[in-house]
């Protein structure tokens, strides 16, 4: 590793410190709250949402730094129920944008109720309920952090609608997000994927970002030996397909 990598990786890994303090200090309020009660349920729930975030910042950066392990020819397969690898991803989206979905979302109990949630913000989640909680050994945290980006541009670039279909192909796991926005015309459809590349145009002039998520998950969807496309046409809007190999 260079190091410069070394050194980006070191602040990374110094940010897990005050994440850890607010992480510490809400749990401590929410915990002194319950035992006397001095919170109000507005107050409650703002610390259960800071609490949620903090939880999250906390696993972005071990992802950032298991990217790092991953280029080293690290990898962190494990089973884990196939809604654990899609709930997430939702979680973390609405908490930016609805946090009352957000809390709705990490309540649900079943398919059904999720499916229903997201349907009221126009998302149509398609997957067998077999499928739903069968067990699938992926590494977890790559392919949450795949979702999470195309389900954040899908979210940010629709005009409407947003359909994600999962199923299973062979020995894959084939995700596919579908939107209705202005879609992609065919000369940029190698390019979105390279990084800080995004369209110049009235799509993006309010809507704040890099041009860094598609070519991380690309990256992130190649090392666990799958493969990404993309189909669209102008004004037709956008699907992105992911295809993951399933270990045994
Ligand atoms: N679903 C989509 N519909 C239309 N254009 C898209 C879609 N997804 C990506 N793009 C285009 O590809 C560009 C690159 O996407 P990418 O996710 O890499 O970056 P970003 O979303 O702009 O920023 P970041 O992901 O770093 O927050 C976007 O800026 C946009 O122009
Ligand atoms: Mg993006």
């Amino acid at each position: 590793m260079n190091k410069d990598r070394i050194k980006t990786e070191l602040l990374v890994h110094d940010l897990k410190n005050p994440i850890a303090v607010i992480e510490a200090s809400v749990n401590s309020l929410i915990r002194k709250s319950d035992r006397e009660n001095s919170l109000t349920e507005r107050q409650m729930r703002v610390l259960s949402r800071v609490l949620r975030n903090s939880k999250i910042a906390m696993s972005l950066v071990n992802d950032i730094l298991e990217v790092g392990r991953s280029c080293e020819g690290i990898f962190n397969k494990d089973t884990f129920k196939c809604c654990e690898y899609i709930t997430l991803p939702f979680i973390e989206i609405f908490d930016l944008i609805d946090p009352e979905t957000a809390e709705k979302i990490s309540c649900s109990e079943n398919l059904a109720g999720i499916m229903e949630i997201l349907a009221d913000h126009n998302i149509r989640l398609n997957i067998d309920e077999s499928l739903w909680s069968e067990e699938l050994f992926l590494d977890i945290r790559k392919v949450r952090q795949v979702l999470r980006n195309l389900l954040s541009n899908a979210v940010k670039f629709r005009k409407n609608k947003i359909n994600l279909d999962i199923s299973l192909d062979d020995m894959n796991l084939v995700i596919s997000i579908m939107d209705d926005g202005k879609g992609i015309e065919k000369e940029y459809q190698e390019k979105i994927f390279e990084q800080y590349f995004q369209l110049g145009d009235e799509r993006n002039c309010c809507i704040r970002g890099h041009g860094l998520g598609l070519a991380g998950a690309l990256v992130l969807v190649e090392d666990m030996g799958g493969m990404m496309t993309v189909e669209s046409e102008k004004d037709k809007g956008a699907r992105f397909t992911v295809r993951l190999p399933l270990g045994e």
